[in-house]
């Protein structure tokens, strides 16, 4: 079974999709972390996040312990990852990788293109969103637990010109596929959305 999850930044993918890979027993891949890492390496080579050859470069080598650093989420690596991602070399690079992760067990998987470029064909496909000012306040206080200083004004500036860039960039834009459910999660807990998520997986595939 494939389970697509999309949606953009900081509005609870991650957490839903780790929840709903438990239930299920499924694997679960972060593919936010791909380029995360790609970009991780570009800038610790000294190179431009939006230069195509550096980028394309570094996603043709990244390898597992890339994958594994704990500097990847934060900071520069943030509006990078987003500039390594509207390369569609990169995206190439990084497709089959993803493709490969899922088909081997199933999983589920949690990005911006996963139900509409990954697994098209995708069991089940949710669209997670909430406001931008929910998804800045979440973000907010996860960088603080990590001991990240941003202001809330920040955090909200960074979230949104990201979104904008994934959205309007001609590979792979963010957008919700044609069949995918929309789960705005504004007003509802992780404890609400794993729920209902459930709900529909079990609705759509008798598991
Ligand atoms: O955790 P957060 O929602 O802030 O971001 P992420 O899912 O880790 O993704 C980081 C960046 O990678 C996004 O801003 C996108 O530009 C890019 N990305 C993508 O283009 N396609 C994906 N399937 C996943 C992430």
């Amino acid at each position: 079974m494939i389970i697509a999850i999309d949606g953009p930044a900081a509005a609870g993918k991650g957490t839903l999709a780790r929840r709903l890979a438990a239930a299920l027993g499924l694997p679960y891949l972060d593919t936010g972390l791909l380029y995360r890492a790609v970009a991780r390496r570009v800038l610790d080579a000294g190179r431009n996040p939006a230069d195509p050859q550096a980028a394309a470069e570094a996603a043709r080598s990244l390898t597992q312990a890339d994958l594994a650093r704990g500097d990847l989420r934060g900071g520069a690596a943030d509006k990078a990852a987003s500039q390594v991602a509207s390369i569609p070399a990169v995206r190439t690079a990084l497709l089959e990788y993803q493709r490969k992760f899922g088909t081997e067990n199933g999983a589920v998987l949690d990005g911006r293109d996963i139900g509409t470029i990954i697994f098209p064909n995708a069991d089940v496909k949710l669209f997670v969103t909430a406001s931008l000012d929910a998804r800045a306040l979440r973000r907010h206080h996860e960088l603080s637990a990590r001991g990240q200083g941003l202001t809330l004004h920040e955090v909200r500036a960074e979230l949104a010109a990201r979104d904008a860039a994934d959205a309007n960039r001609k590979a792979a834009p963010l957008i919700a596929a044609a069949d995918a459910t929309l789960f705005d999660t504004t007003e509802m807990s992780a404890e609400a959305a794993f729920t209902a998520a459930l709900a529909l997986v079990r609705a759509k595939n008798d598991v």
